[in-house]
């Protein structure tokens, strides 16, 4: 706990009698990716929309670096350095690339340039845009319009987006839904320099198996709003639990690993 960035405590979230999300803790270590899975309906994006602040929990606390913030909305999260996906509808299409990275600097900024002329705040969110749109692979396209991109343009435009405004930790909501499988690597090998150059602590729902057996440094399993499994992806792999409710069918565990 000593090293957690974001912890959730005794989490709860009913939707009139149903329990979405039943008594979740967990720890995101600082600098580490990790991911949250599970099956369909197990509650995993009722727990994530608890952390970016999107609901409010029935019960329980969210803390980020020590400091509860459980009631605190979206938007003063993000000025504590918590960025969440954004979703592609939220792009404007005909906007550009990089307008679209400005703007979000902008929204996200962590007001600490009110002090600059307005120019010069300009430039800062510029410069901003720049490095996060680099980061992404999007730098030979800052002057296309959002909407000429492909699917996987605009996954990537997203991250650029949230890394904008240099959050410390990273929301992402299933950051491959929808691309093309061989699209795939290369969004990860971005979220992967984001986490090491970037040093930054990514917190990600995902579907696609190989991709978080292949990247997270940690699991946590949820199943029926509780979770069920925490681990390295080793552990997950090897976790009969796991294996029984959810990854027996989608995940074929290498050859000698099953024992
Ligand atoms: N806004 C909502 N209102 C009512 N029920 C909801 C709402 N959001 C999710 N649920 C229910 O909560 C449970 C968990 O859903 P969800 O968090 O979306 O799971 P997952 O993302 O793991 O598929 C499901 O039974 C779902 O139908
Ligand atoms: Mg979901």
């Amino acid at each position: 706990m000593t090293d957690a960035l974001l912890s959730a405590r005794n989490l709860r979230k009913t939707f009139g009698g149903l329990v979405a999300v039943d008594e979740v803790s967990l720890d995101i270590n600082s600098g580490s990716l990790h991911s949250i899975i599970g099956p369909n309906g197990a509650g995993k994006t009722t727990f994530f929309n608890l952390l970016t602040g999107r609901y409010r929990p029935s019960a329980g606390s969210v803390l980020y670096k020590g400091r509860e913030i459980t009631r605190l909305p979206v938007h003063q999260r993000a000025h504590l350095g918590i960025g969440r996906s954004f979703q592609i509808t939220n792009l404007f299409p005909n906007l550009t690339v990089l307008e679209n990275t400005r703007l979000a600097a902008q929204a996200l900024g962590k007001d600490n340039f009110r002090l600059f002329r307005r120019a010069e705040t300009f430039d800062v969110y510029t410069r901003q845009a720049y490095a996060a749109l680099e980061m992404t692979g999007l730098r030979e396209v800052v002057g296309l319009p959002a909407n000429v991109l492909p699917h996987g343009g605009k996954r990537k435009l997203e991250l650029a987006m949230i890394l904008a405004a240099d959050p410390e930790l990273l929301l992402l909501d299933e950051p491959t839904a929808g691309m093309a499988s061989e699209q795939v690597p290369e969004l990860m090998q971005i979220i992967e320099r984001i986490r090491t150059d970037g040093r930054k602590t990514i917190v990600m729902v995902e579907h696609n198996m190989n991709v978080v057996m292949g990247s997270s440094d940690r699991i946590t399993v949820m199943h029926q709003g509780r979770v069920l499994a925490e681990g390295d992806p080793r552990q997950i792999a090897a976790d009969k639990t796991v294996q029984a409710v959810y990854l027996g069918e989608l995940y074929d565990l290498p050859k000698g690993e099953s024992a």
